[in-house]
């Protein structure tokens, strides 16, 4: 056993040796070349003519990690990440068998037939033919990274999770999504986003699977079919893809009105964040935690981006739908290359696990519901950082599999309805998606606890088990496995008294009210988010053929808020109805569900840095440097590709006039005047998008042609590029301009 220890902490050291290594590599890479632009295929420039000297395979980039080597059975067995790729000088057959040709198939002659003897051919295609295995059925676009969680302590009197315990250190790996989209659509529509992580504890892995919104559509479990099909694409014509603008979501939300609170939710500018680094990410669900002394407690999960919460505005979303679909799988990948690690703090609001599970009239288990965080603040209990892409896409961003039920003692689950049919749906949705009950077994899904489950044989079984006796109980493998009890770390359902009942297909009243946290909702945003509200119930009412289901929803909305459901009918050219319960003025206003009004970090935003042919390039090399040294991102777009050259220096170009769109910055340095189209656009988009502006004396021309005012909210001129660059750094911390008067 000690052995066994010693064993294991070597293998703990290596690995993190390993992953010091590659860090450093990546530190290494960024001083050396402060101006390195992120998102280059390769770890090293490509030749231009194609190599033919056989070398082994370049290793991954600096900014990638795989999956932790382990056994099947969770045993780190350490290594480098080079250890999952190929290995060899030579090209093979999956047998390892060297290759001398792969462009010809074997054939009586030159000029055909193939001959089906061709092993190599058949190998090939079969695998290709094989490739795709079926996208998830919610959440199919999604990104990942690596990373680690360390956490506090704070919760250590809630909970017996060692993962929670003051200095322990869990990896991770988490998969931000959006819903309804298929795996090839963009990622800046309207819809909720997927945050799931999964914590590799030595107690066995804890999963988080949650959303950027606190509150679901649904109630219960049962309805979640309903609610999928409603916002799917029409069945017909299978259109439009990936968003609620459409007859047959609004037709079942305004029928099962309680989806409204998470509606209003998606109208928000929630709906379409900045970035996945700027997203809270709620549990939604109450958990139960178990704390050392057996005490019980309810909670609710909060992950707070230190970047603060940011959104895109609307037309922006709608411009990167088309220019760059791909545009948050872009940013959190670029960020973690470029050394600008996005984190976040665990948080948790803690309530007394009373035996009618209800906290101030709010039903804990209707996950329609929040607490607001005036009434119960969130309490830190941990941060985690990502800090690896990862390697490869398929085998991890797709192969992974979460699940609410991977939980660890310390951490469970309440009677939530929505949840316990999670509890069901995520392993029996595995099965077809992963081809097989072994999925557990895929590199990212392994686990770093030791495993032994007496589950065999199966599709793509890992595992080598030897033994006669997957049974217990049994005599024959030495009566092994052995139960474990609380002392030795068994997961022990919290005993949670259920109430005697009978059987019964419905919900209790306090499920009733659907209106009243929605009104609550609106009522606590700013003046400038409830007109984006307004303007985005329009815009997805208006999207509707059926006038039925457009009078409907406002009929709803006349219960949430009467000037809300005004504004949206006129937009829509209809009458107002009159509201049938009218809106009650909310008890708790809860400021924390806004987005403005905080200051915010501004480490890893981009800053564009449009350059000109008159531009005084000692100028952008100095703005480029200030904005390094600050830690955001500059990215010069200039005339042409390369890199530019002037007495003191050179500037590499992230950008040409032609590949630049508005939306991936978060604010633009004007340092020349180009006379072109596509640079008009550019400052015209970043003026009515409420960005920051600085402009050096050569961009004072283009400014005035974009029709902007030098004296316009949120527009800085200078002619010290530094001192211009502190000041746009310092404006930066509010995100955007919204006290900008904007005529759109
Ligand atoms: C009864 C209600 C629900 C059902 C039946 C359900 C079902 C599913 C299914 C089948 C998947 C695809 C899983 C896979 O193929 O690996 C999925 C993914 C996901 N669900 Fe749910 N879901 C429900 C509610 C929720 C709720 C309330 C949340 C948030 C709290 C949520 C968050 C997620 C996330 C984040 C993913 C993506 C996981 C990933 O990145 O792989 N789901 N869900």
């Amino acid at each position: 056993m000690a052995t066994d220890r010693g064993a294991k902490e070597t293998i703990k050291s290596v690995v993190k040796d390993a992953k010091d290594k590659v860090m450093e590599a990546a530190e290494r890479l960024q001083q050396h070349s402060p101006k390195y632009i992120p998102g280059a295929p390769a770890p090293e420039p490509a030749p231009f003519d194609e190599p033919t000297s056989a070398r082994v395979p370049l290793p991954p980039k600096p900014d990638q990690g795989g999956p932790d080597l382990r056994t099947a059975t969770g045993l780190s067995v350490g290594g480098g990440q080079t250890a999952r790729g190929q290995q060899g000088e030579y090209l093979t057959t999956a047998q390892g068998a060297r290759l001398y040709d792969t462009d010809h198939s074997l054939k009586a002659g030159r000029r055909g037939p193939t001959l089906l003897q061709d092993h190599h051919l058949r190998e090939k295609i079969t695998h290709f033919d094989h490739e795709r295995i079926p996208e998830r059925v919610v959440h199919a676009r999604g990104a990942a990274a690596h990373g680690a969680f360390h956490a506090n302590g704070a919760a250590e009197k809630i909970s017996t999770a060692g993962f929670l315990k003051s200095g322990a250190e869990t990896d991770v790996f988490v998969r931000f999504s959006t819903v309804l989209g298929s795996r090839g659509s963009a990622d800046t529509v309207r819809d909720t986003r997927g945050f799931a992580t999964k914590f590799y504890t030595d107690e066995g892995t804890f999963d988080l699977v949650g959303n950027n919104i606190p509150v679901f559509f649904i109630q219960d479990g049962i309805k979640f079919p309903d609610v999928v099909h409603a916002a799917k694409p029409h069945p017909d014509r299978e259109i439009p893809q990936a968003q609620s603008a459409h007859d047959t979501f609004w037709d079942f939300v305004s029928l099962h009105t309680e989806a409204q609170a998470h509606t209003m939710w998606n109208m928000s500018d929630r709906g379409i964040p900045r970035s996945y680094r700027m997203m809270e990410g709620f549990g939604v669900h109450t958990f139960r935690l178990t704390g050392p002394d057996g005490s019980t407690s309810l909670v609710k999960f909060h992950w707070k981006p230190r970047l603060g919460v940011h959104s895109l505005v609307w037309e922006e979303a709608q411009i990167a739908a088309g220019m760059d679909p791909d545009l948050h799988r872009r940013d959190l990948a670029d960020a973690i290359e470029k050394g600008a690690y996005p984190e976040w703090d665990l948080g948790v609001q803690v309530m007394p696990d009373s035996p009618d599970q209800m906290f101030e009239g709010i039903d804990l288990l209707d996950p329609t519901k929040l607490v607001p965080e005036e009434l119960v603040p969130v309490q830190v209990i941990g941060t985690m950082q990502l800090n690896r892409n990862p390697t490869n896409f398929f085998a991890e961003t797709e192969q992974v599999a979460f699940h609410p039920g991977h939980l660890v003692p310390g951490i469970d689950v309440t009677d939530d309805p929505l949840l316990q049919a999670r509890l069901f749906s995520y392993l029996d949705t595995q099965l077809t998606r992963l081809g097989g009950p072994n999925f557990g077994q895929i590199p990212i899904n392994r686990p770093h606890a030791p495993v032994n489950d007496m589950l065999r044989d199966g599709f793509h079984q890992h595992g080598v088990h030897p033994g006669v006796a997957p049974y217990k109980p049994n005599s024959l493998d030495g009566g092994c496995p052995f139960f474990a009890g609380a002392d030795a770390g068994a997961f022990i359902e919290a005993p949670a008294a259920v109430a005697e009942s009978t059987k019964v297909r419905a919900a209790p009243a306090s499920y009733d009210d659907h209106f009243s946290q929605v009104t609550m909702f609106y009522r606590s945003l700013s003046a400038v988010e409830q007109a984006h509200v307004a303007d985005a119930y329009t815009f997805e009412l208006g999207k509707c053929y059926e006038r039925a289901i457009q009078e409907r929803q406002l009929a709803v909305l006349a219960n949430i808020d009467v000037e809300l459901c005004a504004t949206v009918a006129a937009g829509l050219g209809l009458e107002p109805p009159a509201p049938t319960t009218p809106p009650e003025e909310p008890t708790v206003i809860s400021p924390a569900v806004s987005q403005v009004g905080r200051r915010w970090p501004v480490e890893g935003r981009n800053i564009g840095v449009l350059v000109g042919p008159d531009s005084d390039l000692a100028d952008v090399s100095t703005v480029v440097d200030a904005l390094g040294a600050a830690k955001l991102v500059p990215l010069v777009i200039a005339p042409h590709g390369g890199v530019l050259t002037h007495d003191g220096g050179s500037v590499p170009v992230s950008r040409t006039y032609a590949t630049a769109r508005s939306i991936e910055f978060d604010a633009l340095v004007i340092a020349g005047s180009p006379g072109t189209v596509q640079a008009k656009i550019l400052v015209d988009e970043v003026f009515r998008h409420f960005k920051g502006i600085a402009v050096l004396q050569q961009g004072a021309e283009l400014l005035t042609r974009a029709g902007v005012s030098e004296s316009a909210a949120g527009v800085l001129s200078g002619s010290e590029a530094s001192a211009l660059c502190a000041s746009l750094i310092e404006s930066l911390g509010e995100h955007r301009v919204w006290s900008r008067d904007v005529a759109v």
